[in-house]
């Protein structure tokens, strides 16, 4: 399986810090941004990566990154995305270093506490189709947002695919005014090569993007999505708050393992 980040756009909720630097640059506390994705690829035993970016500074990641041998990668591959197209134009610059295998998806403001192990392990054992993430959220309206067939308690099924017969996600609305459950689908994606074919489809949302979300509802379309729930915290990095919380939250982290 190979793993593709994506950290192009212009990062312009974070203006000024983006003006002369690409926001995947930014600290989180004692790492570039960008280290946390590409972490959580490598502890989940994927190596081989692309790296999409984009905007300013672009050729910063190489120096930065190199080629990627000190963060555990056995390959990193570079591709540039011009404009700010939406998440689904980044991934679509991947076609070709995908090869036709299956692909793991971080969008590269999106960190974690735990580990995607499991999940990247269980999704190679599904026949084909796409895997997402899910996570209970305070303020599931700034993200992409799971609809149940029934009254949603995805707890109970935690780990277990797509759960019980009564709980079946049957839409994913994206940023919606009245979220009707209060989970958000975190950017980490696991899909299977009829992704590029998918986004070759899509038509630009109202915020003039190929959105990510109208990928995973034509999976979900299809009956070929199944979804897991995460452990431990997870959060974006993409305003000034969630940037600041991340960092309060891997401070925390650090300063937890620290002392045992
Ligand atoms: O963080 C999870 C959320 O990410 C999901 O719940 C949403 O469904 C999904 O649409 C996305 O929402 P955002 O509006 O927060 O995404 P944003 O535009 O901030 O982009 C997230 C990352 O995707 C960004 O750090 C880099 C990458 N990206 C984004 C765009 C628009 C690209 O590589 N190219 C792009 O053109």
């Amino acid at each position: 399986m190979k793993g593709i980040i994506l950290a192009g756009g212009l990062g312009s909720r974070l203006y000024p810090l983006t003006k002369v630097t690409n926001k995947h640059l930014l600290p989180v506390y004692n790492k570039p941004m960008i280290y946390y994705p590409i972490l959580t690829l490598v502890e989940a035993g994927v190596k081989d990566i692309m790296l999409v970016t984009g905007g300013n500074s672009a050729g910063d990641f190489m120096r930065l990154i190199g080629n990627g041998k000190e963060l555990g990668l056995k390959q990193i591959s570079y591709a540039y995305q011009e404009g700010e197209g939406g998440i689904a134009v980044a991934l679509s610059l991947a076609e070709h270093f995908a090869g036709g295998e299956r692909i793991v998806v971080v969008l590269g403001d999106n960190l974690i506490e735990g580990t995607i192990k499991p999940f990247v392990e269980r999704y190679r054992r599904q026949k084909s189709g796409a895997k997402i993430i899910l996570k209970k959220v305070p303020d599931p309206e700034r993200f992409g947002v799971p609809v149940f067939s029934a009254r949603p308690r995805p707890e109970k099924y935690s780990g277990s695919g797509l759960g019980g017969k009564n709980n079946k996600i049957i839409r994913i609305d994206e940023k919606p005014k009245l979220p009707q459950s209060p989970y958000a689908v975190i950017g980490i994606y696991m899909y299977d090569s009829a992704v590029f074919e998918i986004i070759k489809t899509l038509k630009p949302s109202k915020r003039g993007e190929l959105e990510i979300t109208d990928v995973n509802n034509a999976y979900l379309k299809s009956r070929n999505l199944t979804y897991e729930i995460l452990e431990g915290w997870w959060t974006d990095a993409g305003t000034f708050e969630s940037l600041s919380r991340a960092n309060n939250l891997v401070a925390e982290k650090i300063a937890t393992t620290d002392k045992h």
